[in-house]
């Protein structure tokens, strides 16, 4: 085959990769809630930290799917304007999840509104202490990033599990981390709470599932938004 032939040849290789790619796409969306698919119409979805970052942007895709969203955040006045712009199957309920008694009460306002709970994500969390060695830790902040980012968790998959057990259905989902997984990713507090939320999700998804309730972390990587990057700073000591 000539030069010019093997050229062509390649080139063709290489449009049909990109045809068949494309077309692996469009199935995809089929199955992704990235797309418009209304696949969550009718469905009710709480989302702890939604003012901000993954939250706002998983209350924005949950919307697009067709759910009714309760954000529930400390950000009040952020919070409220997510929600109205995000139109009228938004609602926004200030939650602070470090206090079970608010977690409580935005999960029975998500039942006495919509008359039931779907999804509930827990996915607020903090960056923590920052402190950049073992010996810097001061066990107080330990204590809160644990209080905010673990036992919060606890207290949204008791709360939620106590309205889904009924119904015998529901998908609980917790924001993890890779800080969670790898060594040296993040300061030891942060890096322990998420770790610890990957064995709350595996000890309570084995008891729930009996329940139909499936329970599931996502552990996103570094992501250069407000907690992204107090971790970026810190790590470049500044
Ligand atoms: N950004 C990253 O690189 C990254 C990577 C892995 C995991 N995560 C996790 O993702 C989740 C979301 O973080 P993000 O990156 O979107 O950060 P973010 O700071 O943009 O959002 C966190 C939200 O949680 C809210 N919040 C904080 N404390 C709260 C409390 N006590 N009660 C109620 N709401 C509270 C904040 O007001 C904010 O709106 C967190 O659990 C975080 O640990 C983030």
């Amino acid at each position: 085959m000539s030069r010019i032939a093997l050229k062509l040849n390649g080139t063709k290789l290489a449009l049909d990769a990109l045809a068949k790619l494309h077309t692996n796409r469009q199935h995809h969306k089929l199955f992704s809630t990235d797309s418009q698919s209304g696949r969550l119409a009718g469905k009710v979805a709480l989302i702890t930290g939604a003012a901000s970052g993954i939250g706002k942007a998983a209350a924005i895709r949950f919307i697009q799917n067709g759910a009714k969203v309760l954000l529930a955040d400390v950000q009040d006045h952020l919070g409220k304007s997510i929600a109205n712009d995000l139109g009228t199957n938004a609602i926004f309920i200030h939650c602070d999840i470090a206090n079970e008694q608010e977690i409580t009460n935005v999960v029975d306002y998500a039942v006495t509104h919509y008359g039931r709970l779907d999804v509930m994500y827990n996915n607020a969390g903090i960056a923590g202490t920052l402190a950049p060695t073992i010996l810097d830790l001061e066990l107080e902040g330990f204590d809160q990033t644990m209080a905010v980012n673990v036992r919060s968790m606890v207290a949204g998959i008791k709360h939620a599990s106590r309205v889904m057990i009924p119904r015998q259905a529901g998908s609980i989902i917790c924001t993890a981390s890779t800080a969670a997984i790898l060594g040296g990713m993040a300061n030891h507090d942060y890096a322990v709470s998420k770790a610890a939320v990957i064995g709350l999700v595996k000890s309570t998804a084995a008891e729930l599932n009996q329940h139909g309730i499936r329970v599931n972390c996502i552990s996103p990587p570094c992501i250069t938004n407000t907690i992204g990057c107090k971790w970026l700073q810190g790590a470049l000591g500044y």
